[in-house]
């Protein structure tokens, strides 16, 4: 069996803004983009695919959070999920979650599988 061991490199955790977030195309060949979120000493990385109907969430370039960064929004129909679990806490897929991407942190510097998002 071969596991694949290769890693993308998404951003340094200081581009992030706190509490922030950064949008990343998909990986060649791939469909989804990435997103990261950053609260604190905590970053996550989801699969930008809304569970509602699998769009991108961002309504602008780089725009995930609620005015008050306390939540991830979904520009089109508006569902809130937490920022750290990607759970749905309000909105038509309420009690669904977005799809968090493993990372890897070193050095300041966070990276996801190659193939993360394919
Ligand atoms: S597409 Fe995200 S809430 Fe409908």
């Amino acid at each position: 069996m071969t596991v694949s061991c290769a890693l993308r490199f998404l951003c340094h955790v200081q581009d992030l803004s706190d509490p922030g977030a950064k949008g990343f195309p998909p990986a060649p060949g791939g469909f989804f983009g990435l997103f990261a979120i950053r609260r604190g000493d905590n970053v996550r990385v989801y699969v930008n695919a809304c569970p509602h109907i699998g769009v991108p969430l961002e309504w602008a370039p780089d725009r995930f959070l609620s005015s008050d960064g306390q939540h991830i929004v979904c520009g089109t129909h508006g569902a809130l999920f937490d920022l750290l679990s990607g759970a749905c806490q309000a909105g038509p897929c309420k009690g669904d979650h977005l799809t968090m991407v493993p990372v890897t942190i070193e050095n300041g510097a966070v990276y996801v599988a190659a193939d993360a998002g394919l």
